[in-house]
């Protein structure tokens, strides 16, 4: 069995060391696994703090405790942990570790040291260091659990389905239709491109969306969970941000150059149109939104506007019956 500790920064006296993360390593997902061995029976407390919440958060180490599991959120970009191990309130071991979340909604991503690289989990050294207590093999049960729990993946990534939108297949725990369980070397990446996957259940969109004209950027690149998270979030639709700060994420301009949207087409009848605040015709109980008039993969005109085609008081239409 081969386990790697990474130690970052500790007194000589290590009785406390890191397993999981890795120093410097990038991440994508909201969460980040902290995983300890303790080899000092004597330590009774840790204090962690990490980059979401800023306060550092007290954990009783329960006595005899050897393998230490918590899972903390983090922030975009770079983030430090820190963790000391105290002994009857006295500290006898600190560790750092650094690690990045690189995110795809762009202001939101920036920049990040060139020391930061992807460092799976799921290769065969890093996960020895689990299997002595997580069952880590893949049984056929996995591919259809009768609950959550029954998920070999659940234990370690409860979270992830822990928003108030949550997709129907990580719902269900089925995260097997999308991640592949003998990928090599690295398991659970996704070998699909994102769009075929998506597509793969999501077959009537791919029809519809095929048959416009124009692709909006983002979506035309494949990578779907640019703006939808494939497992959950506070958002509908399982959206990173809620519509107006994930189209603005991108299209910052929109605020200085055209905050009122005074285009053309509405100079006719007005100098500019509302494009919040105001209810939405075509969802009635729904405020407008940047996508009430804008789809936001595929449309029969290049700005991208929400509707089938032919003249553009068909557009206006949608909200203004005669
Ligand atoms: C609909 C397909 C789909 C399902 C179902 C799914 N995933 Fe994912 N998962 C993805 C994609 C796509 C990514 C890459 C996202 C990215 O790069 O931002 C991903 C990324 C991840 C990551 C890396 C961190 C992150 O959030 O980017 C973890 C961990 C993960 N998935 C775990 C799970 C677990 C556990 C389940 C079951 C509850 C699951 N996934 C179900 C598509 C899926
Ligand atoms: C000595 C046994 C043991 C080992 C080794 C171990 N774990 Fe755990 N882990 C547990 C137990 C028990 C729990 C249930 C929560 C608890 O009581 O700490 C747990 C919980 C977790 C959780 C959920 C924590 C949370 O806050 O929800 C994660 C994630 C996790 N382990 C990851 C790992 C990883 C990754 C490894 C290998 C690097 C690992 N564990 C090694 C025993 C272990
Ligand atoms: C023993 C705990 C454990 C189990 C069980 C587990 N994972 Fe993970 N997984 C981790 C840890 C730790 C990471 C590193 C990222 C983090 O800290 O959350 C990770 C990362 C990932 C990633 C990102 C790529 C990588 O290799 O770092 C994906 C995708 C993923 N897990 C999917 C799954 C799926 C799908 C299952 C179930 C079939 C599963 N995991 C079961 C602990 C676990
Ligand atoms: C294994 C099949 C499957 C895959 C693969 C899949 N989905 Fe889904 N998706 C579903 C199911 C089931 C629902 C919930 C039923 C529904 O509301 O239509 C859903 C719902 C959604 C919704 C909400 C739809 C609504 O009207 O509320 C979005 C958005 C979505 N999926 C996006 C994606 C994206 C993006 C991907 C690729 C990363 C993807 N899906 C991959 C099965 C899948
Ligand atoms: C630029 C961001 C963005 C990208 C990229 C994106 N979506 Fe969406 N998607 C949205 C928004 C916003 C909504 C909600 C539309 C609304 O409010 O009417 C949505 C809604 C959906 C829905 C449910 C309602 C519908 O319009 O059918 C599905 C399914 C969906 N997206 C799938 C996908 C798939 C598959 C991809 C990749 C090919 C993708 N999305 C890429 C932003 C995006
Ligand atoms: C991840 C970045 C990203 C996000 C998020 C995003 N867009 Fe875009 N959008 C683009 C790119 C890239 C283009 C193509 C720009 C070009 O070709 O000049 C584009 C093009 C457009 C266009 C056509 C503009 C033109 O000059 O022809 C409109 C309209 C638009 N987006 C609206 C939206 C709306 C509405 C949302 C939210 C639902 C959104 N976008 C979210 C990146 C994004
Ligand atoms: C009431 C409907 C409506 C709403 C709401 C709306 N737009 Fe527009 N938008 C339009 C129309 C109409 C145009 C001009 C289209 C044209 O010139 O053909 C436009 C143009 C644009 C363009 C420039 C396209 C080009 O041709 O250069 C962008 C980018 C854009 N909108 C983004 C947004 C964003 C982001 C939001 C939300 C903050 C939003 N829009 C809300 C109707 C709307
Ligand atoms: C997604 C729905 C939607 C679409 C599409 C839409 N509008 Fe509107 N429009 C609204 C709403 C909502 C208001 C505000 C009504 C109110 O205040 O009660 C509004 C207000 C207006 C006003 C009054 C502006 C003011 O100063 O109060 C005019 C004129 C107008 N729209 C013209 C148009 C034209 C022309 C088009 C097509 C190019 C269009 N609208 C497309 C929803 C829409």
């Amino acid at each position: 069995m081969i386990v790697i500790f990474s130690r970052i920064q500790s007194a000589d006296s290590a009785v406390m060391s890191v397993i999981q993360p890795r120093n410097n390593s990038v991440i994508t997902g909201r969460f980040l696994t902290l995983s300890l061995r303790i080899t000092d029976p004597g330590i009774d407390t840790l204090t962690v703090s990490s980059g979401k919440s800023g306060r550092a958060q007290v954990l009783p180490v329960p006595k005899g405790k050897e393998t230490f599991c918590k899972v903390l959120p983090v922030n975009f970009r770079a983030n430090e942990i820190e963790v000391t191990a105290s002994r009857s309130g006295k500290i006898v071991d600190t560790a750092k570790i650094a690690v990045s979340y690189r995110s795809d909604i762009s202001n939101r991503s920036g920049p990040t040291g060139a020391e930061f690289t992807w460092k799976p989990f799921h290769v065969e050294e890093r996960e020895a260091a689990c299997g002595g207590c997580h069952r880590m093999n893949v049984t056929a049960g996995d591919l259809l659990p009768k609950t959550p729990g029954d998920s070999m993946c659940y234990p370690c990534h409860k979270k992830i389905t822990d928003n108030k939108s949550v997709h129907g297949p990580s719902a269900r725990w089925e995260c097997l239709r999308c991640h592949e369980k003998d990928s090599k070397p690295s398991r659970f990446v996704i070998t699909n491109t994102e769009a075929d996957l998506c597509f793969s259940c999501h077959t009537g969109e791919k029809v519809l969306w095929a048959k416009k004209k124009y692709m909006h950027g983002p979506a035309a690149t494949g990578k779907c969970s640019i703006c939808h998270d494939p497992h959950a979030s506070p958002s509908r639709y399982t959206l990173k941000l809620p519509v107006r700060q994930l189209c603005l994420s991108c299209h910052e301009n929109v605020l200085n150059d055209f905050k009122k949207h005074s285009f053309k087409v509405f100079a006719s009848v007005a100098e500019e149109h509302p494009i919040r605040g105001v209810r939405d015709p075509k969802n009635p109980g729904e405020k407008i939104t940047c996508a009430s008039c804008h789809n936001p993969h595929a449309s029969v005109t290049p700005a991208m506007l929400a509707y089938e085609g032919g003249s553009i008081y068909n557009f206006c239409n949608q909200c203004h019956k005669k």
